[in-house]
């Protein structure tokens, strides 16, 4: 992508610069053709320093020249109050009070950590499947105290939940509500950030725990595929909106993770049963899923995928290390969609977890905030 609009730049900041998802950022954000990089911010460790010296860079491609000599700051609002994006790869051990102040000092912070995801007033959104939960953004400025006329926190899911949605949901806008999910993850080690599980521990190995990691998948995924609901408050009649949580048509999940020696690239065996009798088959699953357009695509993000579902004929595929970097990790590849003997069907499931899992989601997220007037530009 090079950057060529008519728009004026937007100046966005980087918490969390330093780290896995915010190389990311950095790798994606320095061609970006609306945004542009104005501050990084990372730990005391890191603050003060010139980015080449702060941060161990890991990605494939090199490092953009323009932020070589940038100097990392402390992550505290004001070295980034010029800018109306902030955009956030912090560690979940900080990433609740520092995103919290951000949003404060009127500041819009589009989240990769855990710590919002859960609040009542915060849109877990993956940008593929549910850009519609940003309308509750005004009640979270509203209810703010004070209230706030700019600042905000929007979240995306944990990479696993990203992954597995998107195809589901295409399943559910085709076919109706799925009653019954079972989901089994091969998660690569860099969704464990960096320097991540110790390398003794995951080569020749599986390790069939990731702490939290299922309770993450089986929760989010009922916020992000439910609807938003106007619900009376009891203060002066008021109507709030509530995230429903699929409750309408309630959805059974369960879900087994387990780290696996890959570098990028999480995998998910899927298997769904639908509420509808008789159930779709897997040509039609095929079908709707490779024609499935995310609304995000369709409003011009220049960010979105193209195809957002792959769904590949290959018996063997998709694989991580052949298929991650297709369309640079922004959609999602499908595979063996068949009949499953115990629910209705059963698919594989690839993502780049670093990239539609983590930064070009909160990317995707910012460009349709800003494509809907949320954000100033
Ligand atoms: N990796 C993935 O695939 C993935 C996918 C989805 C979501 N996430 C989430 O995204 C977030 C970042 O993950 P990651 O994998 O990029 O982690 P990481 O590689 O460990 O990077 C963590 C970042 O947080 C900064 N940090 C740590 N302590 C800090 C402090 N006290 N004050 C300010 N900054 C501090 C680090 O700065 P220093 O370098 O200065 O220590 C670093 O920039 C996590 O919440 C994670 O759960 C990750």
């Amino acid at each position: 992508m090079q950057r060529q609009s008519d728009r004026p730049p937007i100046k966005v900041g980087i918490l969390g610069a330093t780290g896995t998802v915010g190389q990311r950022f950095i790798t994606l954000l320095s061609v970006h053709p609306w945004f542009t990089i104005h501050a990084l911010g990372a730990s005391s460790r890191s603050a003060g320093k010139p980015y080449a010296q702060a941060v161990n860079w890991k990605q494939i491609a090199y490092m953009p020249s323009a932020v070589k000599d940038m100097v990392v700051q402390e992550c505290v609002p004001e070295p980034f109050a010029e800018c109306a994006i902030v955009f956030s790869g912090l560690d979940a051990d900080v990433a609740g009070d520092i995103e919290a102040a951000f949003r404060s000092a009127d500041l819009a912070v589009f989240s990769n950590a855990k710590n919002f995801r859960r609040d009542p007033h915060v849109p877990l959104v993956v940008p593929l499947v549910n850009p519609s939960h940003l309308s509750i953004l005004r009640q979270q400025q509203a209810l703010h105290s004070p209230p706030l006329e700019k600042g905000f926190i929007v979240t995306n899911a944990n990479c696993s939940t990203t992954a597995h949605v998107i195809p589901l949901h295409a399943l559910e806008a085709e076919f109706g509500p799925i009653d019954t999910l079972m989901v089994t993850t091969l998660q690569a080690i860099s969704g464990a950030g960096y320097p991540g599980v110790p390398s003794l521990d995951i080569l020749d190995n599986v390790v069939p725990y990731i702490s939290g990691e299922e309770e993450k998948l089986e929760w989010e995924t009922r916020k992000i595929l439910g609807g938003i609901s106007d619900i009376d408050s009891s203060e002066g009649g008021r109507v709030l909106q509530e995230f429903d949580m699929h409750a309408q048509t309630p959805l059974k999940i369960s879900a087994s993770c387990n780290r696996v020696p890959v570098t990028v690239g999480h995998m998910m065996n899927v298997s769904v049963k639908f509420s509808r009798r008789p159930p779709p088959s897997p040509q039609q699953v095929s079908e709707a899923l490779q024609a499935y357009r995310s609304e995000a695509q369709l409003q011009g993000c220049p960010s979105a995928p193209v195809q957002t579902i792959t769904v590949h004929d290959e018996p063997d595929r998709p694989q991580p290390r052949m298929d991650r970097a297709h369309q640079d990790g922004a959609g999602v590849n499908v595979g063996r969609v068949r009949q499953c003997p115990v629910l209705d069907i059963k698919f594989v499931v690839l993502a780049d977890n670093v990239s539609i899992g983590a930064a070009t989601s909160s990317i995707i997220n910012a460009e349709v905030a800003v494509l809907k007037g949320i954000v100033a530009s």
